[in-house]
């Protein structure tokens, strides 16, 4: 198969920032995807629905066609009152909650999750849902298996406790979290990046440390590679596209303390379907990138189309913006599928 049309693709996790960045990765992100869930972890973050509509008028300045789908940043301040707010906002989609100190910008993420359980019931009652950067943050707990603590001290308890509440476990990184959220309700979802499918530690770390394969979770072992692969190209409903692009300039990634994200926006449906190809699985890339999300959050499928066609595409080896350059995943290599807006 050489061409392939499928209903235009939806991000379900990523990362737009403000400013010059704002100006340019929206465009690479519009180009491939209808709509996105935006990431509310701002350096201011965007912890209310106020400040959400403020951002998302940001955004729409600079796109045209492309709906942002909003997030609100979980803090210790979050009220029961600012979630019945953002249940009756069309713009606001969900709540994401960030371990404090687990990833960039999670500094004022929540400190003790069992303290804000009344914050889940309410979001249970409204069907608001919960987006969760599933890892613990505790310096005792090895890096590799922060996301399986997290499941097993509160992810469990979390779904055993709030049954009917919507959960996505973003950007998982083990089989753990493939087999949590196979094993979970239809309330439990997750999603999946190209990274953590294309990539293992070893992409990492050897032959010398590549800063731009840094992200959060951090990629894991090959055996937790596969299991994420066979997630995204099985099928499964449950698993859905999340790029988790999170743009960051060079100099901040190539430093002595660089920073986590890895920015695949550029490319990001020509990955997924280098992917399913490689793996014979293309006829399941619609459902995994244009449908499965959209019914997740409960949104109508996109009736405009994006075209792939199967031809070589080279990765460009830096992207630049006003705010200075950016390096995109996989920067120089060639990959075998072209989109084009139909
Ligand atoms: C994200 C970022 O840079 O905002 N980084 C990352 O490594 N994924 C934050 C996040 O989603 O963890
Ligand atoms: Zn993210």
């Amino acid at each position: 198969m050489n061409e392939l049309i499928i209903t235009k693709p939806d991000d379900m996790h990523l990362h737009l920032r403000q400013g010059e960045l704002l100006k340019t990765v929206i465009k690479d992100t519009e180009k491939q995807f209808a709509r996105a869930v935006v990431m509310p972890n701002l350096n201011n973050p965007v912890m209310n629905v106020t400040l959400a509509e403020d951002y998302y008028n940001e955004i729409k300045q600079s796109c045209s066609v492309f709906e942002p789908l909003m997030t609100l940043y979980f803090t210790d301040q979050l009220t029961e009152q600012e979630i019945k707010k953002a249940s009756a906002s069309p713009k606001i989609i969900g709540i994401k909650l960030y371990p404090a100190g687990v990833t960039t910008n999670s500094s004022h993420g929540v400190k003790s999750i069992k303290d804000h359980y009344h914050i889940f019931e309410k979001m249970e009652k409204y069907d608001l849902p919960l987006l969760i950067h599933g890892e613990v943050n505790d310096k005792n707990i090895d890096v590799f298996d922060r996301e399986k603590v997290f499941i097993d001290n509160y992810l469990s308890e979390i779904t055993s406790l709030f049954p009917s509440l919507r959960i996505v476990f973003e950007h998982i990184s083990t089989k753990d979290a493939v087999s949590f959220v196979s094993q979970s309700s239809e309330k439990i979802a997750a999603t999946i990046t190209p990274h953590h499918i294309l990539m293992n530690r070893n992409d990492l770390l050897v032959g010398g440390i590549k800063p731009h394969n840094y992200c959060l979770p951090v990629l894991k072992r090959k055996i937790h590679q596969e299991a994420v692969l066979n997630a995204a190209i099985s099928g499964n409903a449950k698993f859905f596209l999340g790029t988790d692009s999170a743009p960051h300039l060079k100099y901040e990634k190539e430093s002595a303390c660089g920073c986590a994200g890895v920015y695949s926006a550029s490319n990001a449906i020509e990955l997924y379907a280098d992917i399913f190809e490689k793996n014979n699985a293309l006829d399941k890339l619609e459902g995994f990138s244009s449908f499965y999300g959209a019914d997740f959050y409960n949104l109508p499928r996109n009736k405009s189309k994006l075209k792939l066609i199967k031809q070589q595409n080279k990765i460009l080896e830096s992207i630049p913006s006003e705010a200075g350059e950016i390096i995109p995943f996989m920067a120089g290599k060639i990959i075998q599928w072209q989109s084009f807006d139909d």
